[in-house]
């Protein structure tokens, strides 16, 4: 097929915040907006805000601006840390890191271990990408290591656009060495000769603390190993869908394409590409240094290891929590110490493609599959607990006005369906006379969507609407 580029202007058109921003940006994410009450102007300053911002991965101090400059607890609550341990002491130098342990996994996967002996130890790990869809890591990696084609790339995700999530951000600022060290094992298994470093424009720091981690490793490292390259996003949610961000590094509009053919057959460039997720990354020199059972060892069911989960400001200790698969929610959420204002009226996992949870669901347990049990989801971990100052028509209205302003236009179900449930939910509430219809986008929105986003869209109102639905719809 032959494929026209467009000029970077009219590419650039794409992006929320390709052009100026305003010097102090305001949050609108969703996070923001349950807690909008701790910070009354905070809030009213987003909502005036053009364009907006979201999100800024302060969702332990929101509503937040950009000049918002607490930082999150950080606690390790599993028998064994995986990547906690990096985090408890703020910004680690590459001496602090090497002091903890680091790089003795690169140094045993390039020196001791065959290429697919290191894939096998991912796979018995049965790590599982930490970026929303849950795939096995190993079984990827060894899609891209069979590809017959040898020019081959690794792309680390770190657009971390969902509201409530902040652990990418905290890995890339405290510890860049560790998804880096992550990526260059994944690298060299995979037979990738570059790297791609995609981090969101909202989290300078990041960008910031990334870029000085691979320089002053360069004189550190005396391998070959293939270059680091790290971009900087422009203020678009869906570029951080995988097929998107590839269309982005190649300077094309970052619309997602379908699949299959995988990126790991035919992605940047058309070569074998494995993307994985900052934290999924963050796992690899633990499994390599430990070997694949012992992480396996860690969790329960079908998620093994630990998850690092975020925490929203409502409550009283809000911050990063490195947990073992398997807690309860109701342990999480009193980890979080009960909420600054009223009581916990549910909670958003995995927002904005995910469903919402009841309190009469607590006894759940952390899980990819358990969530989905309940009609949620684990996203990234991020966890926003509501009070019941956000009523549950006023919360969906948030995440369909996010999702139909994201919505990258491409297919007609997710950018009509989304604008059109944006118009039905803009009071808040929808009226009886509207639920077929809302019913009927929503179906559609799940069964014709070309991307996640489409289809999490329509899930999200199925999920209000089947365990709120009395609140939700009014008579009229
Ligand atoms: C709308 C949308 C946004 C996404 N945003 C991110 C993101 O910010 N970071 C991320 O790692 N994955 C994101 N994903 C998932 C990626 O497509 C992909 O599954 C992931 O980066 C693969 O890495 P993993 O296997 O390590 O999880 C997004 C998916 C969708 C549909
Ligand atoms: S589902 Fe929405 S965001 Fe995804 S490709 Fe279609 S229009 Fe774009």
């Amino acid at each position: 097929m032959v494929r026209i580029n467009l000029p970077k202007k009219e590419v650039n058109t794409f992006y929320n915040a390709a052009d100026t921003m305003p010097e102090e940006e305001y949050c609108s994410g969703l996070a923001c907006y349950v807690s909008r009450n701790l910070k009354k102007e905070f809030w009213k300053k987003a909502m005036a805000q053009r364009p907006r911002t979201y999100c800024l991965g302060k969702c332990y101090s929101s509503p937040s601006s950009s000049s918002t400059h607490e930082k999150p607890i950080i606690e390790v609550r599993s028998r064994k840390s995986v990547i906690g341990r990096y985090l408890l002491k703020g910004e680690l130098t590459l001496k602090d890191y090497i002091s903890l342990g680091g790089f003795k996994a690169l140094e045993y996967a390039l020196t001791s271990l065959s290429k697919r002996n290191i894939i096998k130890e991912v796979e018995k790990s049965y790590l599982r990408g930490r970026g929303g869809g849950g795939f096995p890591t190993g079984k990827k990696w060894l899609l891209a290591y069979n590809q017959k084609e040898t020019e081959r790339y690794l792309i680390v995700n770190g657009d971390e656009g969902d509201p409530g999530a902040y652990v990418d951000r905290f890995i890339m600022e405290y510890s860049p060495f560790l998804p880096i060290e992550g990526a260059l094992i994944a690298a060299h298994a995979i037979g990738a000769q570059k790297v791609y470093f995609y981090i969101r424009r909202e989290y300078p720091r990041s960008v910031a603390r990334v870029r000085e981690a691979v320089k002053s490793m360069a004189s550190f490292l005396k391998y070959k190993l293939p270059k680091i390259v790290v971009v900087v996003g422009k203020g678009s949610y869906v570029v951080g869908e995988e097929t998107a961000l590839i269309n982005a590094l190649m300077g094309r509009r970052p619309e997602p394409v379908f699949k299959p053919p995988y990126p790991t057959e035919r992605g940047l460039y058309g070569k074998p590409t494995v993307v994985n997720n900052v934290e999924t990354l963050s796992n690899i020199p633990y499994i390599i240094s430990n070997g694949g059972k012992e992480y396996y060892e860690l969790g329960f069911s079908k998620s093994r290891g630990t998850k690092l989960v975020s925490l929203n400001s409502l409550f009283k200790r809000p911050g990063i929590y490195e947990f073992e698969f398997g807690v309860p929610l109701k342990e999480i959420v009193s980890t979080g110490g009960g909420l600054k204002r009223g009581k916990v009226a549910g909670l958003l996992i995995g927002a904005p493609l995910s469903g919402v949870v009841r309190p009469e669901e607590f006894d759940t347990r952390l899980g990819y599959e358990e969530l989905e049990e309940i009609g949620s989801s684990l996203g990234h971990g991020n966890i926003i607990a509501f009070n019941e100052e956000s009523p549950p028509g006023e919360i969906l209205r948030e995440i369909v006005s996010f999702l139909s302003y994201e919505s990258c236009g491409k297919c007609t179900p997710c950018r009509l369906g989304t604008k059109k449930l944006e118009g039905i939910l803009s009071k808040g509430y929808i009226l009886r006379d509207e639920l077929e219809e809302v019913y009927d986008i929503a179906h559609t929105l799940v069964s014709s969507s070309l991307c996640g986003l489409g289809i999490g869209a329509g899930r999200v109102v199925l999920s209000f609407l089947s365990k709120y639905r009395r609140v939700i719809v009014h008579e009229g």
